[in-house]
């Protein structure tokens, strides 16, 4: 029976990483997807049956030793499942990246409360190393539980970045760190009910004032960071007990979610210290999103109509689409790939330039666009993209600000600067479709509204682009 656990603890294992390798690709993901979900599901069967070794050193099958466990076992997946299918479905995509956060969350959760159980065993037969990992999963655990939550409430506009946000808050941290530590190694030596409690509470404090001075477009990033943390608890958890798959599934989210953590970084220029310490945007953000910023009163735009844009296209060879969080949440995608198809029977070749942290999530962009069957020969990464815009006709930007903003690369006071953006200036033409002249998630006026081959068609982006497709089938 063990051996053939452990065949099937590596079934599950070859299952997480070709899922993974899967996510990587926009054409395999829905099957990577499917993958690591079969490997966690024969895991988590494996690990029911996994015969228990007594202190005798004899097996016994599982079923035998705790069989009242099952109904609790049972009922809780039952439970978790319902509840985890139901918000998974109707979730929107904008709301993706809370729905991440709160289940990184219950992940800390589980193993913060997997801590206390086994810390409240804890006899004079107990060493320091068994006490260290007991810590660490309880403690890593409770810090990613209360941070995810504080990140789930920030997202959703429940809770502004301002009304958690100290005096001094990065020093305030720092003692909380040291509290929380201190409090640990006391519970270490002294294990009773109240110091664990007291480790356990620390934690979860810390957790969320960790979480509180960021805010802004860095909310993201931290939640991949929770998730790695998160991670790392399941992996310290799964060396408790002894199971290898809890392991390595914990080392494989802590890792992936550590590359995601610093590519999202790399892609905004930022370093994951300046993220940590916060206060990216807040001051435009937690005011927010107001007005144009100071200083371009004198300066002005170019308004068109749909019309406009529709003859313009018509006479185009080749468009660029540069989808941002704005057609996430006109769901314009439908209306983008209508009037591609429109362009293509014209003639127009028609592209779509996807900037890594377009939207508010890793791949959001790609998501949208397979939603309707976007050819994925179409999309351009940042570098391709760029290199074809002198080429390019008319550049379609839905929705996107920020990572079209020209202050990335020519100001150095802008708290963008230095971050890797699409130069859709390039382009012949540029046409912006948003709502109003409000920035975008960072904060900060785009001075490419301004330039003098930009025009700006105010509006929601799918009524824009149904006007736009309503006039060129008449051209
Ligand atoms: P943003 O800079 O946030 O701009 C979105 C624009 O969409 C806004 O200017 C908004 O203007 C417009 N908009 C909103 N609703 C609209 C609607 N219904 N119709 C038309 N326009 C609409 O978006 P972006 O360019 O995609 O940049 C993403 C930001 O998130 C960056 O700052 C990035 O660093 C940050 N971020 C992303 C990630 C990931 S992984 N994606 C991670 C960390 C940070 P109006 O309100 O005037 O309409």
């Amino acid at each position: 029976m063990k051996l053939a656990c452990e065949i099937l603890y590596i079934l599950s294992a070859i299952c997480f990483i070709v899922g993974l390798k899967g996510l990587s690709n926009p054409k395999t993901a829905r099957r990577g997807n499917l993958f690591s979900a079969v490997g966690m599901g024969i895991a988590i069967v494996t690990s029911l049956l996994y015969p228990i070794e007594l202190a005798s050193g004899k097996m016994i099958s599982p079923v035998n030793f705790a069989a009242n466990n099952y109904f609790w076992i049972l009922g809780g997946l039952m439970i978790g499942s319902l509840i985890g299918w139901q918000r998974a479905v109707k979730v929107e995509m904008t709301a993706m990246p809370q729905l991440v956060s709160i289940f990184n969350g219950f992940g800390g959760l589980s193993a913060m409360l997997l801590g206390i159980l086994e810390a409240l065993k804890f006899d004079n037969e107990t060493t320091i190393l068994q006490s260290i990992i007991v810590f660490s999963a309880m403690v890593i655990g409770a810090i990613s539980f209360s941070g995810s939550v504080l990140a789930y409430l920030k997202l959703d506009g429940k809770v502004k970045d301002k009304h958690v946000m100290l005096p001094a808050h990065n020093i305030i941290n720092l003692l909380l760190l040291a509290l929380t530590i201190g409090s640990v190694v006391f519970a270490i030596m002294n294990p009773s009910t109240l110091s664990i409690a007291i480790a356990a509470v620390l934690a979860l404090v810390y957790g969320f004032s960790f979480v509180a001075p960021i805010g802004g477009a860095d909310m993201p990033v931290v939640i991949s960071l929770l998730n790695s943390v998160t991670g790392i608890s399941a992996a310290v958890a799964g060396y408790l007990y002894d199971n290898q798959i809890m392991i390595l599934g914990g080392i494989l989210v802590g890792a992936s979610g550590t590359i995601l953590t610093l590519l999202m970084c790399r892609a905004m220029n930022r370093s994951i210290l300046n993220v940590v310490a916060g206060g990216f945007g807040s001051a435009a953000v937690g005011a927010g999103v107001g007005a144009a910023a100071g200083g371009d009163e004198d300066r002005t735009i170019q308004e068109a109509s749909p019309i406009d844009i529709a003859i313009l296209l018509n006479y185009a060879n080749q468009v660029i689409m540069v989808p941002g969080y704005g057609m996430a949440v006109a769901q314009a995608q439908k209306q983008a790939k209508e009037l591609d198809t429109l362009l293509t029977e014209k003639g127009v070749e028609v592209f779509y330039g996807i900037h890594p942290v377009a939207g508010r999530m890793p791949g959001h962009m790609n998501v949208l666009l397979a939603e309707v069957d976007i050819s994925y020969d179409k999309l351009l990464d940042l570098d391709d993209c760029n290199s074809r815009l002198t080429d390019t006709d008319i550049v379609l930007i839905i929705g996107a600000n920020d990572v079209v903003n020209p202050s990335a690369l020519d100001d150095p006071s802008s708290n963008i600067y230095g971050m890797p953006i699409l130069e859709v200036w390039n382009a012949k033409q540029t046409v912006v479709f948003k709502r109003s002249m409000k920035p975008g998630y960072a904060g900060i006026q785009n001075p490419l509204f301004f330039h003098d081959n930009n025009k700006m068609l105010f509006g929601d982006a799918k009524d824009s682009l149904g006007k736009i497709i309503d006039e060129l089938k008449t051209l």
